[in-house]
This record gives structure tokens, sequence and C-alpha cells, in this order.
């Protein structure tokens, strides 16, 4: 077992809120600089053969993220899965939308090699190696985009959003799910502890991400947040997953090189610890929607029993 327990993930949720639009402020960029696309994509090319049994986080935010589909009425001809790793999300929307497209695109080659090659007799995801930042797809071509757990590692957001709105259809909706600024807070706490550099990524918060969507152009987007916590023995274990997973550090600001067990070892006393001695890691999920150019009301209403 990677972790303490799974359950943590469902038990531990905080609360949520929900921002609605209109969402506005300073638009800005993550650290483009600091963000080593060429390591970002070595890392998950790495993690693609041992990605599925160690991202068990990343598989419940993706099943989150798709339960959301049930509340948006859409017939997509053309579905895109961005950031699909092995592509847990390309395959739902293959199953959810019969006689749709769908294309699983990604930075990392291994990562699409591990959804295997179309066949006749099996209908698969087209698999498609490109940056999110600069989509090799037509205008208007996409009438769903899904992503998860990937807008993290797109440090230039207003590119982002510009080329999923060109991209989306007129009356296409986008829904992703990314990592907001309290992930991995406790890990972050813990190395600040031990020295100055960068061990732990910048996150946009979901005004960061609301007012992108917003700036290029998306229209209605509404963004909310949960924060999932996981349960370790001990933070090696945290700091193993995330680099089996590929999620280690590609800031081009990292110290290089191997660290020394006794830096580890002052990272893992320095970790916070709850009262039954257990390290809890923090996610911050940020979930997001919008549509192409045109609001369409297609989106279900639920009646709530009012109840005096
Ligand atoms: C944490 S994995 C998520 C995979 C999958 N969506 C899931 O939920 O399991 C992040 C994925 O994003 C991809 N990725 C990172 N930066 C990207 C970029 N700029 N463009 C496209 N894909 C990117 C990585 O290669 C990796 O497969």
């Amino acid at each position: 077992m990677p972790f303490n327990g799974f359950q943590s993930i469902t038990t531990l949720v905080c609360w949520q809120y929900i921002r609605l639009h209109p969402i506005t402020g300073p638009e800005r960029c993550i650290d483009v600089d600091t963000l080593d696309k060429s390591a970002v994509r070595r890392a998950f090319n790495r993690a693609a053969a041992e990605y599925d049994r160690h991202a068990v986080l990343q598989h419940q935010v993706c099943e989150r993220l798709l339960s959301r589909l049930d509340y948006i009425r859409c017939q997509p001809r053309v579905a895109l899965d961005l950031g699909a790793g092995t592509g847990q999300a390309a395959r739902a929307l293959l199953a959810r939308y019969r006689g749709c497209r769908v294309i699983a695109a990604d930075l990392s080659r291994t990562m699409l090699q591990t959804i295997g090659r179309p066949r006749p007799w099996r209908r698969i995801a087209q698999r498609v190696q490109c940056d999110a930042e600069a989509l090799p797809f037509a205008d208007a071509s996409v009438d769903l985009l899904v992503s998860a757990s990937t807008f993290q590692w797109c440090g230039d957001l207003p590119r982002l959003f510009a080329e999923i709105k060109r991209v989306l259809s007129p009356q296409g909706v986008l829904l992703f799910a990314t990592f907001g600024p309290d992930t991995l807070k406790e890990l972050r706490q813990a190395w600040a502890e031990v020295d100055d550099a960068v061990h732990v990524h910048e996150f946009a918060d979901m005004h960061e991400l609301g007012d992108a969507m917003l700036n290029a152009g998306l229209v209605d987007p509404v963004v909310d947040t949960e924060w999932l916590h996981v349960s370790y023995a001990q933070p090696q274990t945290l700091m193993r997953d995330l680099k089996v997973v590929g999620a280690g550090n590609a800031s081009s600001r990292r110290r290089r090189g191997l660290r020394a067990s006794e830096t580890l070892r002052r990272v893992a006393s320095a970790y916070p610890r709850s009262a039954d001695g257990a390290c809890l890691a923090t996610y911050e999920v940020v979930y997001g929607h919008a549509w192409g150019s045109q609001l369409r009301r297609s989106t279900v209403s639920v009646a709530f029993d009012r109840r005096s």
C-alpha cells in the first residue's frame, strides 16, 4: 500500500464552496520560466509504466470530475482528454458517448503508449502527443474538452485557456480539475525548515483560473474547490509516490543531484503530524467548467425538496 488509507480521501473532505462568475482581478501567470517542460515530459515518460498502480489520488480526482458530466447535457461529436496520461477519462468518454470521436492528448509519448493502438475491432481513443499550450487542432473542432490533474503543469494560463477557447466549438464545454495553492502545503512547510530551494511547485488559485478563463473569452466560467487529504505513515512514502507518478519537482530552479539521506531525514522530522502520528498530505482540488462562446441552457436542473 503506498499510503495509510484510501478512505481518508473520501472521509476527510473538509469543505467546499462555489464562486460564481463574474470573476475579476489582475491576470497572472505562474512563473512560466520556472517550469521545465522537458523535465515534466521526462518525468511522465518514466512514470508511465507504474502510474496506474500509484496514482490513487489522481484516479479519484478524475472520477469525481467525470461524475460532473451527469449534470451537463451534451452529445459531443469530438471529445478531447487533455493531459490524458494513461487514458482514464478518454475511456470513460468513449463509453459514455457512443459514436463520439475521442482524442487523448498528452505531452508524454510514453504515457500515451500505455493506452494502446486503435484497432478496427477495438474502440479506442486516438492518441496525439502535444503541448496543451499549443494544440494541434483546428479552430472550433472540439465539442467537449475534459482535463484531469494536468493544468498545474501548464505555467502560462492565458495561453492555455486561449488555446482551449480557440479549439472549442461555440457550444463546446470545458470541464477540468487541477490543484490549488494548498496542495502539498505540509511538504512545502517541512522543506522550508531544511533549505530555501523550491521543492513544491506554485499552484494557481481558483480566482486566477476563473480570471484566465474569463479573459480568454470562455463563457460563464464556474470554479469550485474541495480539499482532499491522504494519510501516510511516513513522509518518505509520500515523496516516493510523488516521484513514481511523475509529480516530482520540475521547477527549473530545483536543486539538481541526489539528496543526502540526512536531508530527507530532516524533512521527515519537520513534516507535521496529526494527533495519531499520521502524516496528512493536503490536495486542494479546483474544478472548473465553461462554455465555448455560447452559453447553452443545457445543464440539468436539480429540484430540492423543501421540508418545513
Ligand atoms: C497527473 S497526470 C494526469 C493524467 C490523467 N489525466 C489522470 O487523471 O490520471 C498529468 C498528465 O499531464 C501531462 N502533461 C503535463 N504537462 C502537459 C502539457 N503541457 N501538455 C499536455 N500534457 C501535459 C503529463 O504528461 C501527464 O500525463
